[in-house]
């Protein structure tokens, strides 16, 4: 039986084996997927040691992001851009391949779970850290009018703007100087949730029609979320759609057949509430 896993540390939350042995349970796919904690100076060894064996793919969490990027032979082109690889496997040549699925992942959730549009529309990105530079550059390949990165220390939203300013209008900035711009979406990709907080924006960044999007999820609304909905955003939008999809882009890129997200969805809103 071909072996998946995801490798992190810690790994014991980890939702990605329910969510992976729903979608082989559903498309019909023989495999097992297991959460393996891997030591912080193991992760090139274990890697090599799986795939070696009957392991066909690998997902790839915190800390180890990074490093399965500096570790893949041939990288996607969103992924080189992200700096992190979410999903390693080798293909017909033996090369390990690594790509990241976080930000079409939330691409999809955002357009095709519900129903929204990026093509067309002022996008504003809270935060300048790997979750943001994971998501990039499938945002920006959804032609959205223009993106503004916000962040507590402004430079690095900077800088994050001009390693992607080939893609499209993208441009950097602390969080003062949002004062008298509004957007159609705004998507949180701070650690700020973490802590219960909300980035320190102003509330007239929101429109009547603006849709708040959270990376992050938890069984009642993150702080990002209920700050959306408290100022009049039209819609506010949890990770956990997020989660799901980036699982199945692996998984289609694993077993070439895109398992049906919407039903796993649902059963694991079901079980965090
Ligand atoms: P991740 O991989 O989750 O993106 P990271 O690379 O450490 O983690 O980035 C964390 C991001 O959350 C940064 O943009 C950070 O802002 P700074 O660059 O100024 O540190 C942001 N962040 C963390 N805590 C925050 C808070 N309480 N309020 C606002 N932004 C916060």
């Amino acid at each position: 039986t071909d072996r998946y896993a995801v490798f992190g540390n810690p790994i014991k939350h980890s939702k990605s084996p329910q969510i992976h042995q729903a979608f082989a349970q559903s498309t019909g796919q023989d495999l097992t997927y297991e959460a393996i904690a891997v030591a912080e100076d193991q992760f090139t060894q274990t890697v090599e040691s799986f795939l070696s064996g009957d392991g066909r793919g690998l997902n790839i969490t915190i800390p180890f992001k990074q490093e399965a990027w500096a570790l893949a032979s041939v990288r996607s082109p969103r992924a080189e851009l992200a700096g992190a690889v979410n999903t390693l496997y080798r293909d017909e040549q033996g090369r390990l391949c690594g790509d990241n699925t976080d930000g079409i992942g939330m691409v999809r959730d955002i357009i095709r779970n519900h129903g929204g549009t990026i093509k067309g529309k002022r996008v504003l990105i809270l935060g300048a850290g790997g979750a943001v530079r994971g998501v990039l550059q499938p945002v920006l390949e959804q032609n959205p009018s223009c993106v503004v990165i916000a962040n507590r220390t402004a430079s690095k939203a900077v800088e994050l703007a001009a390693l992607v300013s080939h893609l499209g209008d993208v441009s950097g900035c602390g969080f003062d100087t949002l004062d008298g711009q509004c957007f159609d979406l705004i998507i949180n990709g701070t650690a700020a949730s973490l802590q219960g907080e909300v980035p320190p924006i102003p509330a007239t960044v929101l429109a009547d029609n603006t849709w708040c999007y959270d990376m992050m999820y938890a069984a009642s609304p993150t702080a990002f979320c209920q700050w959306a909905a408290d100022h009049g955003a039209e819609k506010s939008i949890d990770g956990l759609g997020m989660l799901v999809e980036q699982a199945a882009q692996s998984f289609q890129i694993w077993r070439g057949v895109e398992p049906d997200s919407q039903a796993v969805i649902e059963q694991l809103r079901t079980a965090l509430t």
